[in-house]
């Protein structure tokens, strides 16, 4: 076996993000600005052949869990046989999804049937006025038959994704109650600025938010790893309830940071909070070999940097959360 990649600061890689389109067809206002129209070039979107190819690259350097994003991966052509050709990997343990949910009723039963076992769906408020001010469309009835889908198929377990907003910090409660009863995990993430986007519907720090809902449904901390991720989980008494925390604002976990990002176009991001990066596409379609790949990936992780900057202003961060897939 080759070599597990560890960076500078000592810290093993061994998850990636893999943006497979970087089209949405919501307009989250933490994610795109309004009349955003800057989308990679067909030509540019790596093939399931290169795709394939960097990731069984990344198994061999021990990478074990991988997670489809986007954009909004269900809209790129044939997911389900990108993903069945992933999980045939041999080191691939853990091949996850992170989706808007609208299309999720259509291809729940395709994606679990290709091995996909855990599903991330994104669900701002319960309220359809306010999912609609923040999605930019009117989705809420299309996610709640996606989340019913993916239940059906069996995906387990089933997070669901709630970016802190001032629009919807009235709604945390409910929101939890819900989740509680269905028997999702709710993670409450804090909003990063990314692009000129991110923050424009208000930053609420999720401490004080943490610590009513931990009075109110009785959570206590659970020590135990329930993702690959950077989230904190609290445990309901019978211990059959999760709530997830993500703050890389308020209390970043850079320390334990173990991922990278493979954008659509082959760009591999060393870090969602920084620039570093090293173009894999002139490569792959250069006809490098597996050796100078490997080589490559290697001297990329050299350039990790230690941990995000999102808390100095102004930001340097250009690109959108779309373009990464968070
Ligand atoms: P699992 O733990 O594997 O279930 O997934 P995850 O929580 O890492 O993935 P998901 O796509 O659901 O992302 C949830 C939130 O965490 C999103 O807002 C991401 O932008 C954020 N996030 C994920 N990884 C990182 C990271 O490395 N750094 C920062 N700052 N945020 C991250
Ligand atoms: N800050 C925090 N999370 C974000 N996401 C998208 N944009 C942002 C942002 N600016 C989240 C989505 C999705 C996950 C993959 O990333 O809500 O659940
Ligand atoms: Fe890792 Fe960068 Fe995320 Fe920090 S901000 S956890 S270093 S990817």
């Amino acid at each position: 076996a080759l070599p597990a990649l560890v960076d500078r600061f000592g810290r093993r890689i061994d998850y990636l993000r893999v943006s497979v389109t970087d089209r949405c067809d919501l307009r989250c206002n933490y994610c795109l600005p309004k009349g955003f129209n800057g989308y990679q070039e067909p030509a540019d979107w790596l093939t399931f052949d290169e795709m394939e190819r960097v990731i069984s690259l990344f198994t061999r350097l021990g990478v074990g869990r991988v997670r489809l994003t986007g954009g909004e991966p269900l809209l790129r052509r044939n997911l389900p046989e990108l993903a069945a050709r992933l999980s045939a990997l041999p080191g691939l343990t853990d091949l996850s999804l992170s989706t808007n949910g609208t299309q999720l009723a259509r291809h729940a039963p395709a994606l679990r049937a290709a091995g996909v076992k855990r599903l991330n769906i994104s669900l701002d408020s319960l309220s359809r006025e306010c999912v609609t001010r923040i999605t930019g469309r009117d989705s809420l009835e299309a996610v709640m038959q996606g989340l019913e889908a993916a239940q059906a198929a069996g995906f387990s377990p089933i997070k669901l994704n709630m970016v802190l907003l001032q629009e919807n910090a009235d709604e945390v409660d409910a929101m939890a109650a819900f989740c509680l009863e269905r028997g999702y995990m709710l993670r409450l993430i804090e909003t990063m600025p990314m692009g000129s986007s991110g923050q424009s519907l208000g930053f609420v720090p999720l401490g004080p938010v943490r610590e009513r809902l931990v009075a109110r449904f009785d959570l206590r901390a659970d020590a135990t790893e329930l993702g690959g991720g950077p989230a904190r989980y609290w445990t309901t008494a019978d211990g059959r309830g999760h709530v997830g925390f993500i703050t890389p604002m308020s209390q970043h976990f850079c320390a334990s940071c173990n991922r990278v990002r493979l954008s659509v176009d082959g760009t591999l991001y060393l870090c969602l909070g920084q620039e570093e990066r090293l173009e894999l596409r002139p490569l792959l379609r250069s006809g490098a070999s597996d050796e100078a790949l490997i080589a490559a990936l290697r001297d990329a992780i050299e350039l990790k940097p230690e941990r995000h900057e999102f808390n100095e202003a102004p930001t340097r961060i250009v690109r959108f959360m779309s373009q990464t897939g968070g």
